[in-house]
């Protein structure tokens, strides 16, 4: 896979709720270090495609999809807290398993990055990562993030309960 031959681009309201239950129904199988843990159903995904795209509309989020073809195969999001927390933006990733190590991640991280400064003008850009999840950590100290809070035993894997950090951008 070249990055080259595939299409990044935000949510469109005519994308199909399918592939993105593909895509995340993939990355639970494999057990990859995401919150969601749950696989949801074409119904709820529908739903969430259509939410999605009104927060994009509102200027409350932004979201990067990496298409091959009709595959999502990889998405971003920049997305404001709430209420008086509406200026700090949180950040979300996942690239499929084959396509990563080929640099899309990095990409993609520094374009959301990048766009949500000048569109979302936020006050704090963050996010969290499990604490072994060592790829997603490394790439977010690549591009920048510094570890500020760590929450102990909070997220809860194979019966087991790890620590998540929490990284802020440096200004
Ligand atoms: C974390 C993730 C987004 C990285 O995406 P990717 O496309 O593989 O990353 P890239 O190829 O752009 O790599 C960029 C940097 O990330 C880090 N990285 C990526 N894979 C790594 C690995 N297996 N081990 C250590 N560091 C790694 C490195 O710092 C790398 O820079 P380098 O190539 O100069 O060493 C991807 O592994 C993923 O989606 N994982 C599953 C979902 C997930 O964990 N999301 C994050 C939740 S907090």
């Amino acid at each position: 896979m070249k990055l080259d031959n595939l299409e990044i681009r935000s949510i469109r309201k005519s994308d199909s709720p399918k592939a993105f239950l593909d895509f995340i129904c993939e990355l639970i199988d494999e057990k990859a270090y995401l919150q969601i843990d749950e696989k949801p159903t074409l119904k709820w995904e529908r739903e969430w495609l259509k939410k999605t795209n009104k927060e994009i509309k509102n200027r409350e989020s932004i979201r990067f999809c990496a298409w091959e073809g009709k595959k999502l195969v990889a998405m971003v999001q920049a997305k404001r807290g709430l209420w008086n927390e509406r200026d700090n933006i949180c950040i979300g990733i996942s690239v499929l398993k084959a396509y990563r190590g080929k640099g899309l991640g990095e990409k993609l991280l520094r374009m959301i990055i990048k766009l949500a400064k000048t569109k979302l003008k936020p006050k704090n850009i963050f996010l969290s990562v499990v604490i072994i999840n060592k790829p997603a950590f490394s790439l977010y100290k690549k591009v920048g993030f510094k570890t500020f809070a760590r929450f102990p035993k909070w997220a809860k894997r194979d019966n087991k309960y790890i620590d998540v950090l929490y990284m802020l951008l440096k200004k």
